[in-house]
């Protein structure tokens, strides 16, 4: 019997799933925000979220290895354990990545929401530039037009309609010049991470043959301890105060959860599709998820900007992929995206 998903589907699988993950992800928050809950400390929510991909990767490299202990410690122990340099390769984007989550939190502490978003779109550009420089990518002229479309167009969808902004202002104070000065390069630092650290990994993920679930368990075992020094670093006092644990309703299991399927699934889609078509992915669920609660969490009110930034979204995916299909059709020559 053919396995349902094959070498053929995977990139499309994969896709769907980023879209349907972040997509879930964003509502999840959306609607957490209407329960009253008891804080958590995030630091120990990212590390309980590495933990968890690290631990859901075992399980899938046991089925590789036909549901046997034996095997599985045995190719642990080959690719992991044996091959240290290979391994100490995925400091570098785990490391990146703790930084990168700290530096948004810092970011989101000193600007607003709406500018935040807005700024990190710029992520999709230095991803792209990174693929040229690291993988050697050949991004034609159209792409990178299709490419600020895409950025814009989210940094429009994003923006708040005049009503949030509006409700916003009056229960926010002023962030300071200095303090924005901070926050912006903090999410501008972030923007550079994402881009090389994505880069990074797609490297070693195309490169060599060792699979892209054992691949998560090193970024796992390196992110779960840097994550573990950040909590010690920053939220020691807390955690000895009253718990690792404390504030995990449901809802924050559930939101842990989906990260660390979501790392899974990011993880998929650049081995199989690359960090390009990952953004136009996550640009598209931003777009879906902001359609699903008009509809069903009766929460938010499209704006003009909402529309002209679908459509600017919608247009730069589909001239992103225009181009290829047209030089498609000489048979000589080769289509590198
Ligand atoms: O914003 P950006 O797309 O760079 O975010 C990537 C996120 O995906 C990071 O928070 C990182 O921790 C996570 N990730 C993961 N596992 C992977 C790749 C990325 O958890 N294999």
């Amino acid at each position: 019997m053919r396995p349902i998903i094959n070498a053929n589907n995977r990139k499309l699988v994969s896709l769907i799933a980023l879209i349907l993950q972040t997509t879930g992800i964003v509502l999840l928050l959306r609607y957490s925000r209407t329960w009253k809950a008891e804080p958590y400390i995030s630091s120990t929510a990212i590390v309980a979220s590495e933990f968890l991909k690290g631990f859901i990767c075992l399980i899938l490299v046991w089925f590789e290895t036909d549901c046997s202990f034996v095997r599985l410690a045995k190719k642990l122990n080959d690719e992991i354990y044996s091959k240290p340099v290979e391994t100490f390769k995925l400091t570098i984007p785990s490391g990146l990545y703790a930084i990168q989550n700290n530096l948004l939190f810092i970011a989101l502490s000193y600007l607003n929401a709406a500018t935040y978003q807005v700024t990190y779109q710029l992520k999709i550009l230095t991803t792209a530039l990174c693929c040229v420089f690291m993988l050697g990518k050949k991004i034609d002229k159209h792409q990178w037009v299709s490419l600020c479309m895409l950025a814009i167009g989210v940094a429009f969808v994003t923006w708040p309609s005049s009503d949030e902004a509006a409700k916003r202002a009056s229960t926010q104070i002023q962030k300071s010049w200095a303090q924005q000065f901070i926050g912006f390069g903090a999410v501008l630092s972030a923007t550079l991470t994402s881009g090389f650290a994505g880069v990074y990994f797609e490297k070693i993920l195309k490169t060599g043959p060792t699979s892209v679930w054992v691949r998560n368990i090193q970024l796992a075992i390196f992110g779960t301890i840097f994550g573990l020094v950040i909590v010690f670093l920053f939220d020691a006092r807390a955690v000895m105060d009253k718990g690792f644990f404390q504030g995990y309703s449901t809802v924050v299991w559930m939101v842990i959860f989906l990260q660390a399927i979501g790392g899974l699934i990011i993880a998929a889609v650049i081995k199989y599709a690359d960090n390009i078509v990952k953004g136009f992915a996550t640009s598209l669920s931003i777009i879906l998820s902001s359609v699903v609660s008009y509809f069903v969490l009766n929460d938010f009110t499209p704006s003009l900007f909402f529309f002209m930034g679908t459509m600017l979204v919608i247009t730069a995916t589909f001239l992103y992929g225009w181009e290829k299909k047209v030089k498609a059709t000489s048979p000589n020559e080769q289509v590198r995206i």
